[in-house]
């Protein structure tokens, strides 16, 4: 018993994590302990022996329980401050970052182009990307055999649905629902069947609608002065050409003189001292037949314009498939 008692007590001592000194409490403490089948086994001892076995004995058990218990306790503590030093944070250590974007070259020129034109007290206005031939050709005023309206130019989904070729569909789609005065503009994506350095199958645009009373083509030319000033510098000079386009009638094409050369010829207005940078017209009085404004009454200009071509413009770009190859480091520049 002493041996047991002894041989117990520097077991429980030496036992240095909680596992090991469970094994302990087992191996002495455990059903089938030496102590534990001593005490069993006190009915089979002569009767003038089992008082003083089954004192010693029960004594014995209380000491190594409540050593077990004592250890128990240290143990739980000692593992408890390792714990915590292992986990030891440093609060004052700086935090990681995390990377920030920021928005693309084409949607800062789109919200560009909406600052300067709602700051003129245009209303923003969209349409959807799926069109049919109606709202992207026919109430525009492009017939059934325009050049415009080939499967070469047109992504056809089915039948009369399509991927809208530009922006100018919005227009019509406000004008069916709103009476006049109109001041718009439409920002959005387009597609065309087409893909080369000037050319991508998605790119975005801008469509502008003015319609009210005595609109006049000088509106038009003060408009786009004012918005290719804000836009690319306060002495830009803006010059028109004749052109054609089916919803407008005067059509005009729209230069801004070269911000490379200030109009003197150079590489990148291939010496002419212009850089074309929109279409735009007085609004076919066809047009607002279609969505029954009066043309007796009503005028109206357009203007659409690329926004990838005025970004490139304006931060020298020379390939329009960067705008969407993603490369880090082209998009970070900017
Ligand atoms: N929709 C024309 C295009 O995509 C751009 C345009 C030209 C829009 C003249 C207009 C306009 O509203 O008046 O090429």
């Amino acid at each position: 018993m002493r041996s047991i008692y002894a041989d117990g007590l520097a077991n429980i001592a030496g036992a240095n994590d909680l596992a090991t000194l469970e094994a302990v409490r087992v191996r002495f403490l455990g059903r089938k302990a030496d102590l534990v089948l001593l005490l069993r086994s006190i009915p089979e001892l002569p009767v003038e022996e089992r008082p003083e076995v089954g004192r010693v004995g029960n004594v014995v058990r209380k000491y190594l329980e409540s050593a077990v218990e004592a250890r128990h306790a240290e143990l739980e503590t000692e593992e408890l401050v390792l714990g915590l030093e292992r986990e030891r944070l440093d609060v004052t250590l700086p935090g990681r970052a995390s990377p920030l974007g920021h928005l693309h070259l084409v949607m800062q020129t789109q919200r560009e182009i909406e600052d300067i034109f709602t700051g003129m007290g245009y209303q923003i206005a969209e349409g959807p990307e799926i069109e049919t031939e109606y709202y992207n050709f026919e109430a525009l005023n492009t017939p059934a055999d325009h050049p415009a309206r080939s499967l070469h130019d047109t992504f056809f989904i089915e039948g009369e649905v399509l991927l809208r070729t530009h922006t100018s569909p919005v227009q019509v789609r406000v004008m069916e629902k709103q009476a006049p005065p109109v001041r718009i503009i439409c920002p959005g994506r387009a597609y065309r069947r087409d893909s080369d350095a000037t050319h991508t199958p998605m790119f975005h645009q801008v469509e502008g609608l003015v319609v009210d009373e005595r609109i006049t083509l000088a509106d038009l030319k003060g408009t786009l002065e004012t918005f290719v000033r804000a836009m690319f510098g306060a002495d830009r000079r803006v010059r028109l050409r004749p052109h054609y386009f089916p919803f407008t009638e005067p059509s005009v094409e729209v230069d801004v003189s070269c911000m490379m050369c200030d109009g003197d010829g150079c590489r990148l207005c291939k010496r002419s001292g212009w850089l074309e940078i929109l279409g735009a017209g007085m609004v076919d009085p066809d047009v607002f037949r279609f969505v029954n404004y009066d043309p007796e009454r009503y005028t109206g200009f357009a203007f659409g314009m690329g926004i990838e071509r005025i970004a490139m413009l304006k931060h020298g770009v020379n390939d329009l498939r960067l705008f969407f190859e993603n490369d880090l480091r082209f998009l970070r520049q900017f």
